[in-house]
């Protein structure tokens, strides 16, 4: 049998962590289905083009090397903001779509199933998946904890701003009319924003336990 469990949730949430933890426990392929959209903006943004531009964010999604999954710079408060632009377009998502439904499907390395983390891997990449589990947290809390990772990494943040980033990317991303941000119906909602990451780890586990 092939296990999917989809993760989704606002930025910064901690599903990308969870997701991680949860396909280590389970021995499944993970993918970070954000950094396909990341990796489409970097590449616009590294050709100086801009990512509102349709034709040219398609084209760089059409092109994705799994290479560009690697780049250094995904990360970045800027290639996470274009990031969110490119991939409200329907184009963009169309091409980057076959790729998530494969590695769902046929995860690498023989395993017997995979952790997706997105927006809509519970609602449009995978609707079948076997567990659905929708991480939030408030945005003060996100917002927080993005700017304690930006510190830690050296790069320069301001809390604010930060939190206005979020604000910006939460309204982008549940406004958009191709596969918006929500929550499936049949998923199973996981607050963490008073939860460390051990103890939000544990109630996800405890979510697939439950549901399989
Ligand atoms: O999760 P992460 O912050 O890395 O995602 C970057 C951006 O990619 C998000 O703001 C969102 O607009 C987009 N994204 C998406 N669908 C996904 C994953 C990410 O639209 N499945």
């Amino acid at each position: 049998m092939n296990l999917v469990i989809a993760l989704d949730g606002p930025a910064a949430s901690g599903k990308g962590t969870l997701a991680r933890r949860l396909a280590e426990a389970f021995d499944l392929a993970y993918l970070d289905t954000g950094s396909l959209y990341r990796a489409v903006a970097a590449r616009v943004l590294v050709d100086g083009a801009d990512p509102q531009d349709e034709a040219v964010a398609a084209t760089a999604a059409e092109a994705l090397d799994p290479a560009d999954l690697q780049r250094p710079d995904l990360r970045s408060q800027a290639v996470g903001a274009a990031a969110s632009q490119v991939a409200a377009q329907p184009r963009v998502r169309q091409a980057l779509l076959d790729f998530q439904r494969r590695f769902a499907a046929r995860p690498p390395d023989g395993l017997s199933g995979a952790v997706l983390d997105g927006r809509d891997i519970g609602t449009v990449v995978c609707p079948d998946a076997d567990v659905k589990i929708y991480v939030v947290a408030s945005p003060e809390v996100r917002a927080e904890r993005r700017h304690r990772e930006l510190i830690a990494r050296g790069e320069p943040s301001i809390y604010p701003q930060v939190l206005a980033e979020i604000q910006e990317r939460d309204a982008r991303d549940s406004a958009r009319a191709a596969a918006p941000l929500k929550p499936a119906d049949d998923a199973v909602q996981l607050d963490t924003s008073e939860l460390d990451i051990e103890a939000a780890f544990q109630a996800a586990k405890r979510i697939v336990a439950e549901t399989l």
